[in-house]
């Protein structure tokens, strides 16, 4: 699998030749100087409704013809006519595009804007993507939550791609105890330095995280990629 990072929460993957696209904010984002028209997703993942995660998913599946999947709920608060949805709930896993796909929790809310203002989206989740060359845990947007280590690291977690920033999320310190109890062979930092409340030290992260757990962490920067092969 080959993971891209975009900036913020946002990853493309390419998986056994399926383009996945994660929480793709774009034009909106400070960390992303690609165009709408660079990416070509065969299917797009959202974690739940914030503008930060949801960002240019419509249009994008639309220029693309791309499927469109995430929590059933959120589906059902935005108008997707005309697209090619798959609406699942957590604990569920779809095949789509012939990628198995598990949607599991995250300790985080939904919301989306519409027309009539803003609107609640049903629950955020975290996907894992799962490819022989090993399974990818993308959080969301979430705290630290002991389900971690129980239903999330059954599944055999080769790279977690885990927020970092606080605040909105879970903050470095709860990210170690992520890492840990997920038993991820690689950490991959993400939601940070995007706004002025999610400044970390990525570096001072990487020391605790090598120091004081046995995954190996994975700084990307924006626009960077890199092969998960365990
Ligand atoms: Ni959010
Ligand atoms: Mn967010």
């Amino acid at each position: 699998m080959i993971i891209t990072f975009e900036g913020h929460a946002c990853f493309s993957l390419l998986v056994r030749g399926v383009n996945i696209l994660i929480d793709p904010y774009i034009s909106d984002n400070p960390q992303c100087n690609k165009e709408l028209s660079d990416f070509n997703p065969d299917l797009i993942l959202v974690t739940h409704g914030h503008h930060d995660h949801l960002g240019d998913a419509l249009e994008l599946a639309k220029a693309n013809d791309a499927t469109l999947a995430g929590q059933v709920d959120l589906l059902q608060a935005m108008d997707t006519t005309g697209l090619r949805t798959v609406g699942f709930n957590l604990g569920g896993c779809a095949t789509i595009c012939g990628v198995r796909i598990n949607m599991v929790p995250a300790w985080h809310g939904s919301t989306v804007i519409g027309a009539n203002g803003v609107r609640y989206a049903g629950v955020a989740c975290g996907y894992v993507i799962e490819d022989e060359d090993g399974n990818l845990y993308h959080a969301g947007d979430t705290a630290l939550f002991g389900d971690m280590g129980t239903v999330i690291q059954r599944l055999n977690i080769g790279c977690a791609l885990l927020p970092i920033g606080d605040f909105f999320t879970m903050g470095p310190r709860d990210a170690l105890t992520a890492a840990h109890w997920l038993k991820a062979k690689y950490v991959v930092p993400m939601h940070y330095d995007t706004f002025a409340p999610i400044q970390q030290d990525v570096n001072e992260f990487r020391r605790e995280l090598e120091s004081r757990t046995d995954s190996k962490c994975k700084l990307l920067a924006p626009g960077e990629s890199w092969e998960l092969k365990l």
